[in-house]
Parts: C-alpha cells; sequence; structure tokens
C-alpha cells in the first residue's frame, strides 16, 4: 500500500514503524506534522490509500481523515483516552497495559477500533516502556490493521458498543501538581512510580537546594537513609536522596526554564548542579556485585562460566568522556578474566547513541568537550577491535544511532533484540563520524552499501540489518528475556568445540588488516574531518547540536 505516516516527531516508534512497514513492502513516506495546509499538501502530493500517525500531539484536520482512513496509534488499551495514557498507567501502577489503533473521528482517540495488542508494564522508565513493550505491541496491532484495512472485508468495532467490556474513560494531561513528590509522606515506591511515569520527559518538578529542577529517572537505593528529600551521596554523576523510607538513584536534572530564558536541557545530575552541589561522598557501585545484589549502577561485570557478561545502561544512550573512560575501564577488567566470550551490552533500551550531545553543549568549550569524547569513545571501540584473546559479541537489547552502532560493529558478532532499529549514519547531526566506521562498515557491507547507509541516513530495523549484514543474529524474544536469551546463546557459542578457532582466526584477520591498512589510519583519517568539524565555529554541527539538545527543530543543512 501507499501509507503516509504523519507524527509529531520522527521518534523511535515513528521510526520503527517507518521501517517495519517499509520492510513489509510498503511504499512509506513521512510528514511532521504542525502546520495543517502543509499536510493537506503532502496528502494531495502523495494520495496515500492509508494514512497512519503512530506519535501525534495535535488532531488530524476533518477534511484529511475524511477524505482517506486515518490511523492513529495510541498507546493504551481500547477504551482508554487522553493525552497522559501511559504516564497514568505508570503512575498508578499498572502491570498490564495495551495498544490500540483506532480511526481519527471527531473526538480524539474516540474512533472505532481496527486492531489493538496487550503488553506488560515491568516497573522501568515510561520512555523505556514505549521504545519496548509499547513499541512492540503497536508494531503488532499497526501490522493488523494495515492487513485489515488492505483486506478491505473489515469493519472496525466500534468503542463502548454494545458488549463493550473494556475500561471507557478518558484521563486528563497529568500535570505536575499530580506528579508532585512529597518527600514527607510518599514512600520510596510512590516516589519511584512518579520518577518513572515522568521519565524521560517531563520530569518531576522539584525543589532542589534553593532551585527549581525537573528531576529525571530513579533507581531504588537500599541501603543509604535521611531526612527525606536531603541529598546524600553522588554515583557515577547522578544524586541519591533520602525518602521517607529509603532513597532514590536520580541520574539527571533539568533546570526549569525561566519565563525568558532559553530552554533548558537535562544533564548528569552532578553536573547540573555544579558549584551548588554540598560536598557529599562519592559512593562508586562495586564492577562485580553478588546477583542478587539490587544495588544500582550504570555499568556492571558478572560471569557465568566461560561467559564475561558486560552490561551498561546510560541515559538516552548517551556517552559523555566520563561514561567512555568508566566503561573502557570495565572492559580491561573483563579482559583480564578467564572466559572465551565477552558480552557487550545485554540490558534492556539503548545500546549507545553516541557522544553525548547534552554535556557537549553545556560545556564552557564545546569544541574541546567533542573532541575528549570523541577520543574516550575511539579508545573504547579501539579496546574493543583489538581484543584478539576472545570472542567479543555486542548484545543489542535497545536502539543503537551513530558512533553507538560502530561501537557494536567493533565486536565480532552483533546480535539484536527484534524491535531494535539502528541508525548507522552520523549526517543528520553534520559529522562525519569516527569510533573506526571507515573500517568496521565497509567490513560487514561492503564499500558501496557503506556509503548508501551513511548517506541516505535512514532508520532500519534488526531484520533488514541481519539482511545486509550488519547484524549476525536477531533474537525474537521480549525486552525482559533478551539479557538471559543472549547469556544463553553466548554460552553455547563459548560451549562450541570451534570456538578456540574462532578466536585464532579472528587473531590473524586483524594481524592482517592491520598490515593493509592501520586502525591508527583509520582514526587518524577520520579525526582530522571531525576536528574540522568541531573547531569551526560555523559548522553545522554546532548548530544542530543545539537544536538537538533543546528539542528545537533542526536548521535546514544537514551536510
Ligand atoms: N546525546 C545526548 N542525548 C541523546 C543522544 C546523544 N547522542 N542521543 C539521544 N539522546 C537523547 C534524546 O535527546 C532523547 O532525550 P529525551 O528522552 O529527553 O527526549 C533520548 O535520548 C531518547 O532519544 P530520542 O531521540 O527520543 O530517541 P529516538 O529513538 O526517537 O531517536 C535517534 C533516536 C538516535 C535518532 C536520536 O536520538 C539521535 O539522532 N541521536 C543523536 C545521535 C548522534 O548524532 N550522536 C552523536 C554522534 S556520535
Amino acid at each position: 500500500m501507499r501509507i503516509l505516516l504523519v507524527a509529531s516527531a520522527f521518534n523511535s516508534l515513528t521510526q520503527r514503524v517507518h521501517a517495519e512497514l517499509r520492510d513489509q513492502g510498503h511504499t512509506v513516506e513521512v510528514h511532521l506534522a504542525g502546520d495543517d495546509e502543509a499536510l493537506r499538501a503532502a496528502v494531495r502530493r502523495c494520495a496515500p490509500e492509508l494514512v497512519i500517525a503512530p506519535m501525534l500531539k495535535s488532531a488530524l484536520p476533518r477534511d484529511v481523515w475524511s477524505s482517506v482512513t486515518c490511523l492513529i496509534v495510541h498507546p493504551g488499551p481500547p477504551g482508554d483516552r487522553g493525552p497522559s495514557s501511559l504516564d497514568w498507567a505508570i503512575h498508578e501502577g499498572a502491570s498490564d497495559w495495551g495498544v490500540t489503533v483506532l480511526q481519527a473521528d471527531e473526538v480524539m482517540d474516540a474512533g472505532p477500533v481496527w486492531a489493538s495488542a496487550p503488553c506488560v508494564l515491568p516497573p522501568v522508565a515510561k520512555s523505556d516502556l514505549y521504545r519496548n513493550e509499547v513499541s512492540d505491541a503497536a508494531v503488532e496491532a499497526v501490522l493488523r490493521a494495515v492487513d485489515r484495512v488492505a483486506s478491505g472485508a473489515y469493519t472496525p468495532r466500534p468503542q463502548c458498543g454494545p458488549g463493550w467490556t473494556a475500561p471507557d474513560h478518558t484521563r486528563p494531561y497529568l500535570r505536575q501538581e499530580a506528579r508532585r513528590i512529597d518527600w514527607a509522606r510518599d514512600d520510596t515506591d510512590t516516589v519511584l512510580r512518579k520518577l518513572r511515569a515522568a521519565d524521560s520527559q517531563p520530569g518531576v518538578l522539584d525543589d532542589l537546594l534553593g532551585a527549581e529542577w525537573f528531576l529525571h529517572g530513579g533507581h531504588p537505593e537500599r541501603e543509604l537513609r535521611g531526612r527525606p528529600g536531603e541529598p546524600l551521596a553522588t554515583r557515577a554523576g547522578a544524586l541519591c536522596r533520602a525518602t521517607r523510607d529509603g532513597a532514590v538513584w536520580i541520574p539527571e536534572l533539568r533546570r526549569r526554564r525561566r519565563p525568558d530564558g532559553p530552554a533548558t536541557f537535562k544533564l548528569p545530575a552532578v553536573t547540573a548542579l555544579g558549584g551548588a552541589l554540598p560536598r557529599l561522598p562519592e559512593l562508586p557501585a562495586p564492577l562485580m556485585p553478588a546477583e542478587d545484589d539490587p544495588v544500582w549502577s550504570d555499568i556492571r561485570y558478572r560471569e557465568d562460566g566461560p561467559v564475561g557478561l558486560l552490561r551498561f545502561a546510560f541515559p538516552g544512550g548517551a556517552m559523555s568522556t566520563g561514561h567512555c573512560r568508566r566503561l573502557l575501564d570495565a572492559y580491561r577488567f573483563a579482559l583480564t578474566r578467564p572466559t572465551s566470550v565477552l558480552v557487550l551490552g545485554g540490558g534492556r533500551d539503548f545500546f549507545s547513541n553516541g557522544i553525548h550531545l547534552n554535556v557537549i553543549e553545556a560545556a564552557a568549550d564545546p569544541a574541546a568537550e567533542s573532541w575528549a569524547n570523541i577520543n574516550a569513545m575511539d579508545d573504547l571501540v579501539e579496546a574493543v577491535l583489538t581484543t584478539t584473546d576472545r570472542l567479543v559479541v555486542a548484545a543489542l537489547g535497545g536502539n543503537a544511532a551513530a558512533g553507538g552502532v560502530m561501537l557494536a560493529l567493533a565486536a565480532d558478532e552483533v546480535w539484536c533484540r527484534h524491535g531494535v532499529v539502528l541508525n548507522p549514519h552520523y549526517r543528520l547531526m553534520g559529522l562525519y563520524g569516527s569510533e573506526y566506521w571507515t573500517y568496521t562498515l565497509p567490513r560487514r557491507v561492503g564499500e558501496a552499501r557503506a556509503r548508501r547507509l551513511t548517506d541516505q541516513a535512514l532508520p532500519m530495523t534488526a531484520a533488514a540489518a541481519r539482511r545486509t549484514g550488519l547484524v549476525d543474529r536477531v533474537l525474537p524474544c521480549t525486552p525482559r528475556e533478551f539479557g538471559r536469551e543472549a547469556a544463553r546463546l553466548a554460552r553455547l557459542s563459548a560451549a562450541s568445540p570451534t570456538v578456540q578457532g574462532r578466536i585464532a582466526a579472528k587473531k590473524a584477520a586483524r594481524e592482517a588488516d592491520e598490515r593493509t591498512r592501520p586502525l591508527a589510519d583509520h582514526r587518524a583519517e577520520e579525526l582530522a574531518v571531525m576536528h574540522r568539524q568541531f573547531f569551526t565555529p560555523g559548522a553545522p554541527y554546532h548548530a544542530l547540536r543545539a537544536a538537538f539538545v533543546r528539542k528545537l527543530p533542526a536548521p535546514s543543512a544537514t551536510d
């Protein structure tokens, strides 16, 4: 079918629906909503058989939905309506949820239902659920709805008609007053639910150290205690605050925007607070805690016989200079262990989205910080590329983009959960890119396709990446099963009689490649271009980065 996707932003779900529909052979165009006249023009030009809105914050104009079937993806089960569906579900502690595909109609979210799919809501942040469980359910429901429209033989079910047993309510926008944490009264579980329901956006507005901040993200702390609301300690850039009956780790903060001030953006809590932070103990988490130890940390290492599992999870998949250096230290530690297969990743949600654009934007000298960040990222990638005494598997439970994809490609094998969306390109940020991509990308897909992927700058599904050779294995499991499944498959690889032969062959291949063109040569060539892009004040990267972190439309020139 010829399908027009209309979305408020080309966000993760829109990208996945786009890529999945194209994989199914449909012709798909994307239009960013906002201007109704522009939308009408897009509908006239594209003449779609179907319009799908995977993520739409405004209503479609009547003349559009009355001339072509328009399907809206609603992140809630049938009968649930309103703009903060998922927020309410998490806020109220729901464990089962769903996604509905309904037809656009006079009243928002009230049209007849073409398809729906259930999903579970484990206790993680809203944006993580949205990119994983909700995204899986949305794709299932969208594909079913598209088949039904194409068949021409299906009549969508009106909401709340005869025999309707599902909920029937429109819930309001979840406002900051309802999200607000009452530190003296809310127990830890309530605080965590409020933080998760608001993460990654809009955050929970709070008073902290004499200023107003949005709190982003939350993880439980089992041991530290203090006066409710009081800052207790720091760890890996996050701040620990006491609750009535425990404490929570808050990884990121965003300053409340002043009425006439510029847009603000999220930063690691310790960076955001800067000099306002009182003297607090820095309590690093052990890299190798006991398996059942619930200690929160963003990097942890575990062993399962001959398999090492190095997990990391950074908010938004963004890796600052500090993140890269800590992960490199952990990687070097993992290399001292007696394993034959090392799994890098394996957690849920983002694998990596490359250098940390927010930290760079906030730095006193963004060019110098970009340079430090890309060099730290390159050091990490180099360590993976030069590991010749064991197999390294990159296990992507969630999406990856730009340098984050190239980090994965440094491994010997790349495994992805089936719902993963990859963006193997840098162009949209006005960058040439580094992370040894000029070595690893053509090595996997050939020169011509490497050029196409980086020029076209399109998202791709795990399945499409598997077909092109970018990915070796697609794991058809749920987000929660991914870590266990990756570990199980890694154990099988380690137990295979061919493992030592494969390690020897990879060492020989690396040495041969080094003779053909040294890794240092790739790095020098990539960094020479990146240096120009970072240190030329008028280079597009600076304006693109400034817009990206503040969630403003990208300035037009991206080359
Ligand atoms: N630095 C800082 N923050 C980043 C980031 C980066 N490199 N990549 C993603 N994020 C943040 C986003 O701002 C967003 O924040 P929010 O949750 O507060 O909205 C969050 O991570 C999730 O990203 P989002 O854009 O919502 O996810 P998506 O799945 O819709 O889109 C990308 C994914 C990868 C297309 C998009 O995030 C992107 O273009 N990232 C930049 C990649 C890049 O150019 N890296 C630098 C070069 S190595």
